[in-house]
């Protein structure tokens, strides 16, 4: 055995090599929110990792571009799709395609989010000035639509008998 950290971790391989519990080879991934930020930097790490991965948003052509990107820099499982995670019926929709599809995935990001706006140093993100059109769209967005995706997700999961979901928002 190794005295090398690294080899340690990568048994039986170079000690450059990654790490066997980050090789997510074969394993179906499924990140809502990936046309940007967080959820795209997400979606990067897990495609490197060798997972098919799907990328959802409700951003249909930042979404579009970002896969194209990715698909020229040589990233060949990225599946792109288009859905507003606070609808149940495009929630539904989705993991059954990709169950159908790519197969059930056993790593979900609820990741999809919205700003509830500006802090109250700014005259908008001041306590009488909420909107609660604006406010309504942040619950249904970031509780409702992340209990959505997490619902789905366990069902998914279920035929599995494993899983992972990762709530970023
Ligand atoms: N960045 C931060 O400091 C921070 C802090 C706390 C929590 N968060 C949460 O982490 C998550 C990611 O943050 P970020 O900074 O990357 O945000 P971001 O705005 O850069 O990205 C959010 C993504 O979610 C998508 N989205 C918004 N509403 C959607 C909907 N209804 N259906 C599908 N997609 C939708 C957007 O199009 C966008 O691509 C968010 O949920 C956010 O609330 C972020």
């Amino acid at each position: 055995m190794s005295s090398n950290p690294a080899a340690l971790c990568a048994e039986g391989s170079p000690a450059n090599a990654r790490p066997s519990m980050f090789d997510l080879h074969g394993q179906v991934a499924l990140v809502t929110g990936a046309a940007g930020g967080l959820g795209l930097a997400i979606a990067e790490v897990l495609l490197d990792a060798g997972a098919a991965v799907v990328m959802a948003d409700h951003d249909a052509s930042t979404l579009g571009r970002e896969a194209v990107r990715l698909r020229e820099a040589g990233f060949g499982a990225v599946h792109e799709r288009s859905l507003d995670v606070s609808r149940e019926s495009d929630v539904e929709a989705l993991f059954d395609e990709v169950a159908g599809t790519l197969g059930s995935p056993a790593i979900v990001f609820a990741n999809a989010g919205v700003s509830a706006g500006r802090g109250f140093l700014f005259e908008t993100g001041q306590l009488q000035n909420v909107q609660m059109e604006h406010w309504q769209r942040v619950l249904d967005v970031n509780l409702s639509g992340v209990l959505l995706t997490m619902r789905a997700a366990a069902r998914a999961m279920k035929p599995l008998g494993r899983g992972r979901i990762i709530v970023t928002a």
